[in-house]
C-alpha cells in the first residue's frame, strides 16, 4: 500500500497567508496541518509516500517534510497543475504503478486514525473505500447516496440539490482500477477532473465500492474560521500542561497550557487550552482559551482569545483581539495619535474587521 497526499492547489481562500506558504502548512496548535495527515498515514504503516505539490508553494512543503524521516517514511514529490483531484492521481501514475493506495487531502483533519480503514479495504478486496460524514452544508462537498445495505450507489460533486447529507471526507483508498476510471471521465463545470466522478465511474464499471461513516470530527481547513475551529478542537483534545519557558511570580497559568523553551511570561494571565511556541515574549497580557501562539512572537499589553498567531508576529496594546488568524511577521499595534484614524499597511487579499 502506498500513500498519495495532495498538497497542491491554489489556496485562494486563505490569501494573503498562502502567498508565503502552502495552505496545508498553516499551523493548528502550532503544528502544520500536513504534519497531522502524515502522522495518520505513517501510523497506518504506510512508508512509500508521494506528496503532490503546486509550483508556487511546493518549496515550502519540501522545506517542512524534507526526506520524510521525521515520520519514518520515504517521500517522493510530484509537481502538478491544480486541475483536480483525479488529475493529481493521473499525474502520480508512475509513482503509484499497479499498487493500491490511500489518498489523503493535505488540508483535512480527522479525529481518528485510518489504520482500520486500510485493514477493511484489504480484507474485503475492494476497489474503493471512501469515508463519509453527515454535514449540514452538503452543497460544499462531494456527496454520496447509499442503498439499504450501505453500498455506495451514487456520487455527485458539490450538488446544487444534494440527494443526501453524507459528504466525502478527504480520505480515499483505491485499487489500481481507479486509473481506468479516471481515463474515462471528462473535466467538470469547474474544469477539474473530479475524483468523485471517477469513483462514480468505478461503480458504473461494476467495481466494489464501499464506504465507512466517520464517527469522530472532521475539518476541511479551507477558510479562516475553519482554521480557528480546528485549532480549538485540537487544543481541546491534545494539549497537556508542559511549561518549559519561564514565568515570573506575577503571572498565572490556569487550565492546560503548553509553553515552549525560551519563552518568557511576565505579569500575564494565561488561561488554557493554549500553546505558545519557542522564544516568545508575553508581557502585561491576557491570553485566553483556544489560542495558539507561534515562535519568536511578542504579545505586550494586550488581551487575546480564540486566535492563531504565527511566528514572529507582534501584538502591542490591543485591548481585545478575538477570532483572528495573524500571519508571520505581522505587527498589530495601537495608534497613539490624537485624532482617531486607522493606519494600515496590509498585504493583498487581507481581511480587516474594524
Ligand atoms: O474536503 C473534502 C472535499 O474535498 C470533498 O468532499 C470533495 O468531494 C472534493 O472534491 C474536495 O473538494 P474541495 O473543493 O474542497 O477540494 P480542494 O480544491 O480544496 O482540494 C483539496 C486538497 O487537494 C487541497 O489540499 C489542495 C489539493 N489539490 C487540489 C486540486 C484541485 C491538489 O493537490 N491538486 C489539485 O488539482
Amino acid at each position: 500500500m502506498k500513500a498519495l497526499i495532495l498538497s497542491g492547489g491554489k489556496g485562494t481562500r486563505l490569501r494573503p497567508l498562502t502567498f508565503t506558504t502552502a495552505k496545508q502548512l498553516i499551523p493548528v496548535a502550532n503544528k502544520p496541518i500536513l504534519g497531522y495527515v502524515l502522522d495518520q498515514t505513517s501510523q497506518a504503516g504506510i512508508e512509500d509516500t508521494a506528496i503532490i505539490i503546486a509550483h508556487e508553494t511546493g518549496e515550502y512543503v519540501k522545506d517542512y517534510v524534507k526526506d520524510g524521516s521525521a515520520w519514518r517514511i520515504r517521500v517522493t514529490y510530484i509537481p502538478q497543475e491544480p486541475l483536480g483531484l483525479a488529475h493529481a492521481v493521473k499525474t502520480a501514475k508512475n509513482f503509484l504503478k499497479d499498487e493500491p493506495f490511500v489518498m489523503c487531502l493535505g488540508d483535512n483533519l480527522l479525529g481518528e486514525g485510518i489504520k482500520k480503514l486500510v485493514e477493511k479495504f484489504k480484507k474485503e478486496k475492494l476497489d474503493a473505500l471512501i469515508l463519509l460524514k453527515e454535514v449540514e452544508n452538503p452543497t460544499a462537498f462531494g456527496v454520496a447516496v447509499l442503498d439499504d445495505k450501505g453500498n455506495v450507489v451514487k456520487l455527485i460533486e458539490k450538488p446544487k440539490q444534494p440527494p443526501s447529507n453524507l459528504a466525502l471526507v478527504g480520505v480515499y483508498i483505491f485499487s489500481p482500477r481507479i486509473h481506468d476510471a479516471i481515463d474515462k471521465i471528462k473535466p467538470s463545470w469547474r474544469n477539474e477532473l473530479e475524483i468523485t466522478d471517477a469513483i462514480q465511474e468505478l461503480i458504473n464499471m461494476g467495481c466494489k465500492v464501499k464506504s465507512e461513516i466517520l464517527k469522530s470530527w472532521w475539518l476541511d481547513t479551507g477558510k479562516k474560521d475553519d482554521i480557528l475551529t480546528a485549532n480549538s478542537i485540537v487544543l481541546d483534545e491534545y494539549v497537556k500542561n508542559e511549561i518549559h519557558g519561564s514565568l515570573d511570580k506575577k503571572s498565572k497559568v490556569t487550565g492546560r497550557v503548553k509553553i515552549d523553551i525560551g519563552t518568557v511570561v511576565i505579569n500575564s494571565i494565561i488561561r488554557g487550552p493554549v500553546v505558545i511556541g519557542k522564544n516568545s515574549h508575553i508581557e502585561n497580557s491576557f491570553i485566553g482559551p483556544y489560542t495558539s501562539i507561534g515562535d519568536d512572537t511578542k504579545i505586550i499589553d494586550s488581551s487575546i482569545e480564540h486566535c492563531v498567531i504565527l511566528n514572529n508576529a507582534e501584538v502591542r496594546e490591543i485591548e481585545r483581539l478575538e477570532d483572528s488568524l495573524i500571519g508571520k511577521e505581522v505587527k498589530v499595534s495601537k495608534n497613539h495619535n490624537s485624532h482617531k484614524a486607522l493606519r494600515l499597511m496590509i498585504g493583498d487579499y487581507s481581511e480587516i474587521e474594524v
